[in-house]
């Protein structure tokens, strides 16, 4: 393999060896002197390096892997078990703290016993993840792996198999688990549009259920060559996603196609194997290299996101005149809330989703005494919830009629009416606004004004 994209390394480290970081013919019982090599060409000789593992070991004794030694076919399945825990072992070892174990597994069914008795379902994920506890792993989720075909094939008196298991371990309580990455905003149900504020602007958490087909178990990709069951490239680019960040070596010790290695290069990450079959290895030396995939810098923000975002900053003043209201204050003193946005966080950040300014319109006769106390709650319900819970820095504090129309002398602002803050009544300028505001009556609701202008149908999606 030549042209391994390098990965970003502080300016101090030489850029990686393509020729090492790649997968390496060999048996995975005797990785430790690999990991040795490893650990210095990652620049933390003798220390733990690896940031993430993401495996499938062989299908226990009942595929043929085509290379004599294999862990797997033709061992006992209590050798087996042993063979894959002492792997588990030295992976463990060599794990950084926020280091994580992804393995692909599959239960199976036990040979027919003689005798007539039925066959059992043998629970091999399990069995697997209870090897792994032993050595100090702790088992943190299990993902169901929706593939349209699997093995075992269908046999008599059982269901047809549709997924594989998805074990993921991890070293301590510290692991990397980057979940904003996978977030999206497809299949929203239609409420988003009135309930923004439930809604993460960036999509829902990923659930645990993946459904990533595969078109023919074994040598489905063009790209690949004849494997018994080579990872779809979707499957690699979540786990390397989820588990590690740019820069960080993730491992295979099962590497077959190599499938995880050239998965993790193209995300930016170093990415090392070993197989134990040569000619697995030197096909995927021979195919077409691992180029590290051309990332926008900043991901564009979806009209998804960004209508979310500016649905949840118009339906705060909403809230905070709801507050207002259940405190006596009445909809002749409270003339409408003014709401404008001082920033908006454009990227998942635990900071929150930006800052906003709700100026609390009030009537001219207003007395001090009540002007006093309407300020004293809003200090006070800012920090409570449902406010407090939309993620959103407010600047909360009384504003009259007179500045309020003087602020859009030159510009037009929004008005929302009667509760719908995802869909703009009109639009008024500075000239009107004064007298919109204190002639409109006693409305039951206070209206929204805003310089953001938002018509959003609520059947409509982007
Ligand atoms: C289930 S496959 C892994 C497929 C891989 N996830 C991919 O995407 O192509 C298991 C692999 O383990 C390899 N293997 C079996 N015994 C081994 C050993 N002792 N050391 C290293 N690899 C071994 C087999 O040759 C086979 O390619």
């Amino acid at each position: 393999m030549s042209d391994v994209a390098a990965a970003p390394q502080p300016d101090d480290r030489p850029a990686p060896d393509p020729t090492f970081w790649t997968v390496h013919q060999g048996d995975a019982r005797e990785i430790s002197a690999l990991l040795q090599r490893a650990a210095q060409a990652a620049g933390r000789e003798d220390q733990p390096f690896l940031q993430t593992t993401i495996t499938s070991p062989p299908y226990a004794n009942l595929v043929d892997y085509g290379s004599d030694n294999q862990i797997g076919f033709g061992q006992t399945h209590d050798d087996y078990l042993d063979s894959c825990r002492e792997i588990f072992q030295s992976v463990h070892k060599w794990t950084l703290d926020t280091g994580s174990m992804w393995v692909v597994a599959d239960s199976l069914l036990e040979k027919r016993p003689k005798g007539g008795a039925s066959s059992r379902l043998i629970p091999l994920p399990f069995q697997l993840a209870a090897q792994a506890e032993s050595v100090g792993w702790t088992l943190r989720e299990v993902v169901i792996w929706r593939k349209d075909r699997t093995r075992p094939w269908s046999h008599h008196g059982k269901l047809r198999n549709g997924f594989e298991y998805v074990l993921f371990f991890v070293k301590s309580n510290s692991f990397t688990f980057n979940v904003d990455r996978l977030r999206d905003t497809a299949n929203l149900k239609s409420w988003w549009v009135k309930y923004p504020e439930r809604h993460n602007p960036w999509g829902m958490t990923p659930d645990n259920v993946w459904e990533i087909p595969i078109p023919v178990q074994g040598s489905w990709d063009e790209a690949a060559f004849h494997h018994a069951c080579p990872f779809p490239p979707e499957l690699v680019r979540r786990m390397v996603l989820l588990s590690s960040d740019e820069g960080d070596v993730v491992f295979d010790p099962f590497a077959g196609s190599g499938a995880v290695v050239r998965g993790a290069i193209e995300q930016g990450r170093l990415g090392l194997g070993i197989e134990l079959n040569a000619e697995y290895v030197s096909l995927f030396q021979e195919s077409a290299p691992a180029v590290r995939k051309e990332m926008p810098e900043v991901k564009p923000v979806s009209m998804m996101t960004q209508r979310l975002l500016e649905l949840r900053m118009l339906k705060y003043p909403k809230d905070l005149a709801k507050q207002i209201l259940r405190a006596g204050f009445t909809t002749s003193q409270v003339r409408a809330v003014l709401m404008e946005v001082e920033s908006i966080n454009f990227k998942p950040a635990r900071a929150g989703y930006g800052t906003i300014d709700c100026s609390v319109v009030v009537a001219d006769d207003l007395s001090e005494i009540e002007s006093a106390r309407l300020s004293k709650l809003l200090l006070d319900v800012v920090g409570k919830a449902p406010l407090s819970k939309y993620g959103l820095e407010a600047r909360c504090g009384l504003i009259s009629v007179a500045e309020t129309a003087a602020k859009f002398e030159d510009s037009d602002v929004s008005i929302y009416t009667r509760g719908r803050t995802w869909h703009a009544d009109g639009t008024l300028s500075g000239a009107r606004l004064g007298a919109w505001i204190s002639e409109a009556g006693t409305p039951t609701v206070v209206p929204i004004i805003s310089p953001l202008h938002v018509r959003q149908s609520l059947e409509e999606s982007f």
